[in-house]
């Protein structure tokens, strides 16, 4: 008899956990949903494009394994990659954005959306993939970016990004692609990013150029090519100049030298003829 109690107690267990699951799986997750209402207000959509981007299907944003909302990948239930690119989206990007904190990648390029971007981004602890490119987007990189530890990829080229580019970034190890060409960066590149050591990828000059007050390895230095520039002219000039005066001093002297030996010859002749 006892056995037999355990045993149905068991299966209410069995029966409860199952249902909760089963709940959860039917509601979708909160953050996710929060993630999701967020970024759709923030975010302008004047070509339509996200049209099913509605109310009721961010109550349930991931059902099963995949998602009916334009652009998102999902993984267990959770959101796992949005990507929305050349879909003329404009606004901005949502702090809350961070509350998809399953998300690996986050691929809004070729749009135009523009702000910041969110420092709140630090808090997607599995970010591997950033992909903000070719948009207009401004304001500083934020540091606490490089708290995303799996990041493989940053592509922020084609913006108006200023500021410095953080240290901060050098120390993302698993870090392979990284492009922030074309923005309005300055300062100078942290050397632990420009001249990486060990096995880490490096990256070239196309990863910084287009930055007009950038400057450092693997760039060409700015000062020295906005020297070597006026030091062109000016050795050119220089040299013509010194070369006139060397060359017109040196016939002065030449022509004072064959006048001092003329009249010495001449006084020489003078004191070696006999007076007649
Ligand atoms: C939502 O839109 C995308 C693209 O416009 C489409 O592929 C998808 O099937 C749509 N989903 C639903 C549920 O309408
Ligand atoms: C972007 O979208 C436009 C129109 O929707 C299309 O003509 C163009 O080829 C797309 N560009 C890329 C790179 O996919
Ligand atoms: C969403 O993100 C905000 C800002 O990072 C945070 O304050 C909030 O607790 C998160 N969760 C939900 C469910 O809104
Ligand atoms: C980022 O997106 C752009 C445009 O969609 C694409 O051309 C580029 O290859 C992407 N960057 C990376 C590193 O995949
Ligand atoms: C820079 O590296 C990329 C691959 O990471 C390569 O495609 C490109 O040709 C290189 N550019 C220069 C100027 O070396």
């Amino acid at each position: 008899m006892p056995a037999n109690h355990r045993f149905s107690r068991r299966l209410l267990l069995l029966f409860l956990l199952s249902f909760e699951t089963a709940r959860r799986l039917a509601s979708g997750d909160s953050n996710d949903e929060a993630c999701l209402t967020n970024l759709r207000q923030s975010l302008e959509d004047p070509a339509n494009n996200l049209h099913n981007w509605t109310k009721p299907f961010f109550t349930n944003p991931c059902s099963g394994f995949s998602s009916h909302l334009h652009g998102v990948t999902c993984n267990n239930g959770r959101i796992y990659k949005l990507s929305l690119t050349n879909l003329s989206l404009r606004g901005s990007i949502s702090p809350f954005l961070s509350n998809c904190t399953n998300l690996q990648s986050l691929d809004l390029s070729s749009n135009q959306i523009s702000g910041e971007i969110p420092s709140e981004i630090q808090f997607l602890a599995n970010l591997a993939v950033l992909n903000l490119s070719s948009n207009r987007l401004s304001g500083q990189i934020s540091p606490q970016l490089a708290l995303c530890a799996y990041l493989n990829v940053i592509d922020l080229h084609d913006n108006r990004l200023s500021g410095q580019i953080p240290q901060q970034l050098g120390l993302l190890a698993r870090l392979s692609t990284f492009d922030v060409s074309n923005n309005k960066l300055s300062g100078q590149i942290p050397p632990n990013l420009g001249m990486r050591n060990g096995n880490l990828p490096r990256f070239n000059s196309s990863s910084f150029v287009g930055n007009k007050k950038l400057f450092g390895y693997p760039l060409e230095e700015m000062k020295s090519k906005g020297l070597s520039v006026m030091a062109i002219v000016g050795i050119g000039l220089g040299s013509g100049i010194a070369s006139l005066v060397i060359s017109f001093t040196g016939v002065c002297i030449w022509l004072k030298i064959t006048e001092r030996k003329m009249e010495e010859e001449e006084g020489k002749i003078s004191h070696s003829m006999p007076d007649y």
